[in-house]
């Protein structure tokens, strides 16, 4: 493992955050919550010297946009590079996964979204719990996305946009063909495996309306993983990075592994 910057500093402005009843309320009526300047300033800016460090060398995982160059995203950079690992077991992350889950957790996935400045492509509509259920084997809906604004976030560059109340639907959308057996790869490109049909979308539009991740660096954003979600292409001349930890209950852990890579699918509790 590489690691050339040390954390020995005060990387957390706000530290409290599982102890805030309000978290908690807002995530299950609305399937996700915004909790204001998490991380400081001066550590997401540690953070994106660190990506920048890690994207020049060829680690598995990263994979680019349709244009062959731009980078989209950087899985399981906590496997192969130690300044990542530490991030992964943030004391406070793991206990707000934990609060969240009711029960010890272990790091199901680690990625980073680049949506790098006006070549970024977009996420289309989806639930994240399919591709888990359908790819990994997990039975159930216990796990929770807890995400990191790596960049000041306004709506041209493409926010991550929520259907609020929609992880609370009766049916799951998991419109697939025969791409689902295809390549790992096709699971985070531009064109999803598995997408809600336009016409879901529209009736839970109108139901329940849209609001959108709009924030600053260093704010934690946590989502269901049934919520109905996704993204613009970014048009703005800043790139809107997210770096996006996934915690399953160690009680939900699959039986079996289905053979997708450790960078997709964690492997190892960390309690
Ligand atoms: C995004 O980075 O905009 C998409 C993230 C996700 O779908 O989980
Ligand atoms: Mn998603």
């Amino acid at each position: 493992m590489g690691n050339i910057t040390s954390l020995n500093h005060d990387m957390s402005a706000d530290t409290n955050v599982s102890a805030d009843p309000e978290v908690l309320e807002n995530l299950s009526k609305k399937g996700f919550v915004l909790c204001r300047n998490f991380f400081t300033k001066s550590y997401t800016g540690e953070l994106n010297d660190n990506i920048q460090r890690y994207a020049r060398l060829d680690h598995p995982g990263i994979i680019k946009e349709d244009d062959g160059i731009t980078f989209r995203g950087i899985h399981g950079p906590h496997l192969y590079d130690s300044f990542f690992d530490q991030i992964a077991s943030n004391k406070q992350i793991v206990a707000l996964a934990e609060k969240i889950l009711g029960e010890a957790c272990y790091l199901h996935q680690f990625k980073i979204n680049m949506k790098q400045k006006m070549t970024g492509q977009a996420w289309p509509w989806h639930e994240d719990f399919v591709y888990w259920r359908e790819k990994d084997g997990i039975t159930e809906p216990k796990l929770v996305n807890i995400a990191v604004l790596l960049d000041d976030t306004d709506m041209l560059s493409g926010p991550l946009c929520f259907i609020p109340g929609s992880h609370n639907r009766a049916n799951t959308y998991a419109e697939s063909d025969e791409k689902v057996i295809s390549d790992w790869r096709n699971d985070l490109s531009a064109d999803l495996n598995y997408k809600i049909d336009n016409e879901s979308v529209a009736d839970m539009i109108d139901a329940w309306g849209i609001e959108y991740a709009l924030g600053n660096a260093g704010d934690l954003l946590v989502f269901n993983p049934l919520i109905a979600h996704c993204s613009g292409s970014n048009l703005s001349p800043f790139d809107r990075r997210l770096l996006i930890l996934t915690f399953n209950a160690v009680s939900n852990a699959p039986a079996v592994q289905r053979g997708r890579p450790e960078f997709l699918c964690g492997r190892q509790p960390l309690v």
